[in-house]
């Protein structure tokens, strides 16, 4: 398999630890966060929507900043156990790491933090139908994140007012680890 020689360096990747020190959580370089992540674990305020079959349960595969400085978000998306891919336009807002999006429903898009290396968390708000759901989402490099990766998920879930007993981890949930992946 053609994947192996990589699977050498993304473990080391894998095995760092979070740093606090080189966190962002404002003026963002959207520049840096433009390249492969992909999905490591997911919260809402509405399981069913991330759950199996929900229709946020969504396997990031590329982010990519668009030169009007919109996002351009590509995932894949599981329908009947065939991998979908999906692209997002998010469009920004005057405010730096804001964006907005129709995808079932209307969407704010906040990026709440990165590194630019190991892994970006994203908050965002859905309404559809009038109701409005919460959605958090890690991403990172393709294999496990450390542990305490997932720490810090846990504390941004509080820090948004979602339940931290209910993260799901959606770390190679996906069947799609197959599609070849520009790096
Ligand atoms: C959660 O999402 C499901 C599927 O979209 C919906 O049917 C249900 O009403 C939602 N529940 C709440 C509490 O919003
Ligand atoms: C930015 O460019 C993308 C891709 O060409 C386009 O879909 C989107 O509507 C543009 N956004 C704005 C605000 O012009
Ligand atoms: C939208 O909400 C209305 C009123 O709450 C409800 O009657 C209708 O069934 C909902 N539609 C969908 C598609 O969920
Ligand atoms: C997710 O599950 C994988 C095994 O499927 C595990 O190796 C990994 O540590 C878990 N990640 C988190 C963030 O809990």
């Amino acid at each position: 398999m053609v994947v192996l020689p990589v699977l050498g360096l993304v473990l080391s990747l894998a095995a760092a630890q979070f740093n606090q020190d080189v966190i962002v959580q404002r003026n963002y370089n959207m520049a840096r966060i433009s390249r492969n992540w992909y999905t490591i674990c997911m919260a809402s305020d509405n399981m069913t929507r991330i759950e199996e079959n929900g229709d946020l349960r969504l396997f990031m595969r590329n982010i990519h900043l668009l030169k009007n400085g919109s996002l351009k978000f590509d995932f894949l998306f599981m329908v009947q156990g065939e991998c979908v891919a999906v692209a997002m336009v998010c469009e920004k807002t005057e405010k730096n790491g804001e964006f907005t999006v129709a995808y079932e429903g209307e969407n704010k898009v906040l990026l709440s933090e990165t590194d630019y290396r190991t892994y970006v968390i994203f908050y965002m708000e859905n309404i559809k139908n009038g109701t409005k759901t919460r959605v958090l989402a890690l991403y990172g490099n393709p294999l496990p994140l450390d542990r305490s990766y997932l720490k810090r998920f846990v504390n941004i879930c509080q820090k948004y007012g979602l339940d931290s007993q209910k993260i799901i981890n959606l770390t190679r949930k996906d069947n799609c680890y197959d599609i070849p992946q520009k790096n």
